[in-house]
Formats: C-alpha cells, sequence, structure tokens
C-alpha cells in the first residue's frame, strides 16, 4: 500500500483561468498519470465517476469541508464565517441528520409541484420584461430567475432583488478563496441575513402566517414543529438563498449554450415540456456548478492508497459525468441517451448531504426552460462569453443572445 504523498500525482493549476475554461481536459490528461486523483494547492481531486461514488457514499469517514474554506480565508469568528461553518451542511454529524430529517421528509417532489404554478407566472412576468429586449446577456437574465423564484417562494419583497442578487454574487465568489474579497463577502452576508431575519420575523407577525402554502410557510412550520432554533431556521432560509442561486443560474445558462447549438431540440423544448426535463438531465450530466470539498474524519484505503485523516479532498461532480470510462460518447448532447443505473448521472450528489433542494431545482429548471423556448425565438450567439473561477460555482460568464421575440405558444407539432 501507498500513501497519497508516496504517489507520482499530476498537479493541477485549478486556479487559472485556462483551467477554468476547460477541465475536463485537464482531468483528461491527468488521467495518463493517475486515473482517479490528482494534486493541486488547495488539496486533492478526486476526479474518477466510480472514484466518486464510491468515496462519496462513505459518509462517516468525511465531513465537508466549508470550515477549511473559512480557515483558509481567514474568516473565523466574523459573521459569513460563523454562518458557513454553522450551516445546515457544515454541522456536527448528529446536529446534522437532526436538522436534516426534520425538512427532508417536507422537500418531496410533491411539495416541488405544488410550487410549479408559482414558478410558471414568476417567468412568465420575467419573459414579458425580458423578451421584447431581443437580445440580451442570457446570464443575467438567468441570475434573476432563482432568484426571483426563491422571493416569490418565500414572499419576500421584489424591490430587493438587485441587492441581494449582488450578495449572492459575491457569496458564490467566496469558494474560489480569494481573500481579496472577503470584505465585499460580509457586506453581502450581513444584507442578505438581514432581509432573512425581517421576511421570518414578519411572516410570523402577520395574519395570513400558514395560508400561502409557499416554501417560508413549510420552512417555519416545519421548524416550530421539530422545536428549531430560531438562528438554525434563519440560516437554513439563507443557505436555501445561496445554495440555489448560482447552482441553478449556470445550469439554465450552461443548458441555452448547449442549445444554441442545437436548433432542432431547442424548438422542441418549445412544444414539448416532458422534453426539457430529458434535455436538463442530459444537461447535468455534462456540465454542473460544483466541486464538493471534504476533509478525511480518519484514514481512508481506497484502490490500495492510504489518504491520511484531515485531508482535503475535493470531488469534481461537476465533470463526472464527463468520464469516458463510465459514459459512452461522453461528450456528446444526446436527452434520448439509454442511462444505465449503475452509472447515473450525479449532480446532486450522493449520501447524506445529498442536495434538498433537487426537485425544486428541476421544476424551476424545467418550466424555465419550456417558457424560454417559447417566448424567445431561433436565439443565436450574439458575442463572446467566458467561465468562472473553478473550484467555486463554476459556469459560463456571460452569454450574449440575439432572438426573435414571440409572445404566442406555438402549436404542438
Ligand atoms: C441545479 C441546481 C442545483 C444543484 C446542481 C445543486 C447541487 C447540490 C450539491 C452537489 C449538494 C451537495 C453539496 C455537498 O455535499 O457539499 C447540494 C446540497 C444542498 N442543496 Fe443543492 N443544488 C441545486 C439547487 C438547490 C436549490 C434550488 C436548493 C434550495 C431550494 C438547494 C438546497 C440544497 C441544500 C439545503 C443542500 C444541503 C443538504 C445537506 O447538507 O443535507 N439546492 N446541492
Amino acid at each position: 500500500m501507498q500513501t497519497l504523498a508516496q504517489l507520482n500525482l499530476p498537479h493541477l493549476a485549478v486556479e487559472d483561468a485556462a483551467f477554468a475554461a476547460d477541465p475536463v481536459s485537464h482531468f483528461r490528461e491527468a488521467r495518463k498519470t493517475n486515473p482517479w486523483i490528482a494534486a493541486s494547492d488547495i488539496g486533492y481531486w478526486v476526479h474518477d465517476y466510480q472514484a466518486i461514488r464510491d468515496l462519496l457514499s462513505q459518509d462517516d469517514k468525511f465531513r465537508p469541508a466549508y470550515d477549511g474554506i473559512v480557515e483558509i480565508m481567514g474568516a473565523r469568528g466574523t459573521p459569513w464565517g460563523r454562518f458557513t461553518e454553522e450551516q445546515l451542511i457544515s454541522l456536527p454529524p448528529e446536529q446534522h441528520a437532526a436538522l436534516r430529517t426534520t425538512f427532508a421528509r417536507k422537500f418531496t417532489p410533491r411539495f416541488a409541484n405544488q410550487l410549479r404554478p408559482m414558478m410558471r407566472e414568476t417567468i412568465t412576468r420575467m419573459l414579458d420584461e425580458w423578451a421584447p429586449r431581443e437580445r440580451f446577456d442570457f446570464e443575467e437574465f438567468a441570475a434573476n430567475f432563482p432568484i426571483t423564484i426563491m422571493f416569490t417562494l418565500v414572499g419576500a419583497p421584489v424591490e430587493e432583488i438587485p441587492g441581494i442578487r449582488s450578495s449572492l454574487e459575491t457569496l458564490g465568489l467566496a469558494f474560489s478563496m480569494d481573500k481579496s474579497r472577503i470584505p465585499e463577502i460580509h457586506e453581502g452576508y450581513e444584507r442578505l441575513e438581514r432581509l432573512v431575519q425581517r421576511i421570518i420575523a414578519e411572516r410570523r407577525a402577520s395574519p395570513d402566517k400558514g395560508t400561502r402554502g409557499d416554501l417560508l410557510d413549510l420552512l417555519i412550520e416545519t421548524g416550530d414543529e421539530g422545536n428549531v432554533p430560531e438562528r438554525q431556521l434563519q440560516d437554513l432560509v439563507i443557505f436555501f438563498f445561496v445554495a440555489g442561486y448560482d447552482t441553478s443560474k449556470n445550469v439554465l445558462t450552461y443548458t441555452l449554450r448547449l442549445l444554441l447549438d442545437r436548433p432542432d431540440l431547442y424548438e422542441r423544448c418549445a412544444r414539448d415540456h416532458e422534453y426539457c426535463r430529458k434535455v436538463l438531465d442530459e444537461s447535468l450530466r455534462l456540465f454542473n456548478p460544483g466541486s464538493v470539498p471534504r476533509f478525511t474524519d480518519q484514514d481512508v484505503v481506497y484502490r490500495d492508497v492510504l489518504i491520511p485523516k484531515d485531508t482535503m479532498i475535493w470531488f469534481t461532480l461537476n465533470i463526472s459525468g464527463r468520464d469516458e470510462t463510465a459514459f459512452e460518447d461522453a461528450d456528446t448532447f444526446d436527452p434520448d441517451r439509454e442511462i444505465d443505473p449503475a452509472t447515473r448521472p450525479i449532480p446532486f450528489s450522493l449520501g447524506k448531504h445529498m442536495c434538498l433542494g433537487q426537485h425544486i431545482a428541476r421544476a424551476q429548471l424545467q418550466e424555465a426552460l419550456h417558457q424560454i423556448a417559447q417566448r424567445l425565438h431561433d436565439p443565436q450567439l450574439a458575442g463572446e462569453y467566458g467561465w468562472r473561477p473553478y473550484p467555486g460555482a463554476w459556469g459560463l460568464k456571460g452569454l450574449p443572445i440575439a432572438f426573435t421575440p414571440t409572445d404566442k405558444t406555438p402549436e404542438p407539432a
């Protein structure tokens, strides 16, 4: 058996812009030296689909490394540092299990479906405002989409969307671990915290509390039933804003980028609501924003390699669907591909931290894509785009498009 330190591992410059522009090629190159793990200045990277599955399923051997990110950023003891270390995903195992169990039973596909009419109305309103422009930066539109939906689902005042959006942008960049961003991260976090404290207090005091059936009602009711402390409830609502923002934005933006090259599939999305689900599943296989950070909580042996306790490991969920050893024609965008259950894509992770909002995320993306394809006809790339830092909430930076607006739903073919 060898230890990690004894292995001849490729070293990846994950913080470089060139890496963010094409991580798949870099990981494929790294595979030639070691088939499943690589090193970097900020920890090790497990990039093989099967290794990610095998290791991420062993929850008891790993702990989320968000406290490590706070440490690297020198933010211990600050409000953002406290939140990052105490948010649902970072809690010690028993506390995490108790809080997650309280809420998880409510986050069903059924609840997500109940929210669909609210989501549809919100997207229609957004498209009424954006579609007449005939060209815009799709990433900017997509940034407004999860936040507008989240504001609707928790009954927050829409005038505050621009300020909170800029807070969420900043908080997303915290994971690129650039310390110079710390002052803006603190400012962004505190603005979001004030909003969340206010909407919870206002809802508690409101006569229609519990009758709206929205996400905030559900969170408050469930929290009260489970005697969840107010601070934890606030942290959870803040976490929902953060967890659902650049994930959903970046997936929607990337999906449109794929469809710009496949007008036939785009048109089908306009006609076929169910087909949008398939397109999104396939898009989530090819890309998603998340690299999952963990520390080993004990010595871990895998493929005859000893990974010592307290090693920082990143799981590259975001490109795990591009692993050619697990997926045939891994780079081909084919929403009709047959998925083998043994190699199911894992964009929402595995194990006890698997995304709690995945049904909401899927529902809002499906509703959005269907209406976008109806309202923005024949979209074309109208300029250049770049890439956001990797790791972090990775994804496209900007996506200028031009299109013909239509306010009519196309007839089924
Ligand atoms: C396409 C959009 C999304 C993607 C790709 C995504 C992905 C993920 C991933 C990979 C994790 C695991 C992180 C880790 O283990 O370190 C996660 C956790 C989580 N996500 Fe999402 N997410 C999305 C949208 C959302 C939305 C919209 C919400 C809320 C409405 C949400 C709420 C959560 C929560 C609460 C957790 C933590 C669960 C726990 O620790 O028990 N996510 N998500």
